[in-house]
């Protein structure tokens, strides 16, 4: 492929519009609604494989230019910016041919299918000049920040060890779908729902860094035709694949000798629906956030002792929703900046080396250190 990197210098002019290009139109459609409403920001180009759903979108937003594949949109003359919200074997290619072509580039999570895809993205964004960034909408859920912001200023002590989990009863997304093919996803609960609350953990432990895990994986649910999201598509899928994990837990040690452990169900038998929760434990208090489907209010909880008792604080922490834009508004901050050094998917590429070593301990039946 023929690459050319655009002169263009986004940052020069605040007031330049930013043209986007869109792949996907499921979390696609998120993607276009957040990038139209930004002042600047304009979508040209949308590629999608499903012809109504592209058309519908089109006419929707104003897009033109409606494609069916990534590879006719990436290195167009009129886009500025890549966004991409396909599936995730193909958030490499598409990221590498965009960088290439001199576009930023916006990525949903998680950022590759293993370490060594993601690490040649970061490559490429730093080579090429480009902010490559990754939808970490979670941590921008309101009761996320308040802890963050309560870490920061007032504090627990020192953090010595965390627990996350999040736990479905019947999550499998698309049973037999991209989602459940290890070719297509790269794995199934862990790489799905793993990046953002293994991200939001580490965004509130202050960016510690993981140096060792010990994984398990179990797939029984799914195989067994269990779990999958509604039970039309439980009923209706009798082909296809499913060759990943619906559950996955994992011991994880940081390198100041703290420690976590993390729990990803797509799918349990004992769980009432769908429940996140995140528990520090500090030396001189504690905070836990547990979402029970989707809660917006009530998910915080300081434990601290007042006066020799303990004492559970609820901050008053309403959470509205719709994160996605929020993390887009940034993206389009950064590229304007034009400050992008830390803005190549470095983080995102921890996360993705701490999933892809929980894979290969749960393989290899030990536990797995991850290079310094
Ligand atoms: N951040 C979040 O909270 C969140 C939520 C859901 C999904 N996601 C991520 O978004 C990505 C997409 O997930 P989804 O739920 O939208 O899946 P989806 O199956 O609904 O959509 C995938 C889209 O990719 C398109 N596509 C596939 N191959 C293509 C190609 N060759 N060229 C152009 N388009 C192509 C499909 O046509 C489809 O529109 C995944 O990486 C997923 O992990 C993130």
């Amino acid at each position: 492929m023929t690459v050319t990197v655009a002169a263009t210098d986004l940052s020069a002019s605040p007031e330049s519009v930013l043209r986007v290009g869109v792949v996907g139109l499921g979390m696609g459609s998120v993607h276009v609604e957040a990038f139209q409403s930004l002042p600047g920001v304009r979508v040209t180009a949308l590629a999608g494989k499903e012809v109504e759903r592209r058309h519908q979108l089109g006419s929707q937003y104003g897009i033109t230019t409606l494609l069916d594949d990534w590879s006719d949109l990436v290195e167009r003359s009129d886009i500025d910016i890549v966004s991409i919200a396909a599936p995730n074997a193909l958030h490499h290619p598409i990221a590498m041919a965009a960088l290439a072509a001199g576009k930023h580039v916006f990525c949903e999570k998680p950022l590759a299918i293993n370490t060594e895809e993601a690490r040649a993205m970061v490559d490429a964004a730093i080579t090429h000049d480009r902010v490559l960034d990754v939808a970490f909408n979670h941590r921008r859920r309101a009761d996320v920040q308040y802890a963050k912001a309560y870490l920061d200023e007032v504090g627990i002590g020192r953090v010595y060890h965390t627990r996350a989990s999040w736990k479905r009863r019947a999550g499998i997304p698309g049973l037999r779908s991209w989602f459940t093919s290890k070719r297509m996803a790269g794995g199934g609960a862990l790489i799905d729902l793993g990046p953002h609350i293994l991200d939001s953990m580490l965004y509130l432990l202050g960016e510690r860094l993981v140096v060792a895990v010990s994984a398990v994986t179990h797939g029984e649910l799914g195989r067994a035709g269990y779990g999958a999201m509604d039970r039309t598509e439980q009923m209706a899928s009798d082909s296809g694949t499913f060759d990943v994990e619906d559950l996955a837990s994992a011991l994880l040690r940081f390198d100041d000798g703290s420690s976590a452990t993390l729990e990803i169900t797509w799918a349990s038998h004992a769980v009432d629906d769908e429940d996140i929760t995140i528990e520090l434990l500090g030396v001189d208090g504690g905070l836990r956030l547990f979402v029970p489907r989707y809660a917006s209010d009530g998910t915080l909880t300081i434990y601290r002792e007042l006066a020799g008792r303990p004492v559970a604080i609820a901050p008053d922490v309403h959470v509205p929703g719709g994160e996605h834009p929020l993390v887009i508004a940034e993206f389009i901050e950064h590229v304007r900046s034009g400050e992008w050094d830390q803005r190549r998917g470095q983080f995102a590429l921890h996360r993705t080396e701490v999933l892809d070593a929980c894979y290969r301990s749960a393989v290899e039946g030990r536990e797995i250190r991850l290079e310094a």
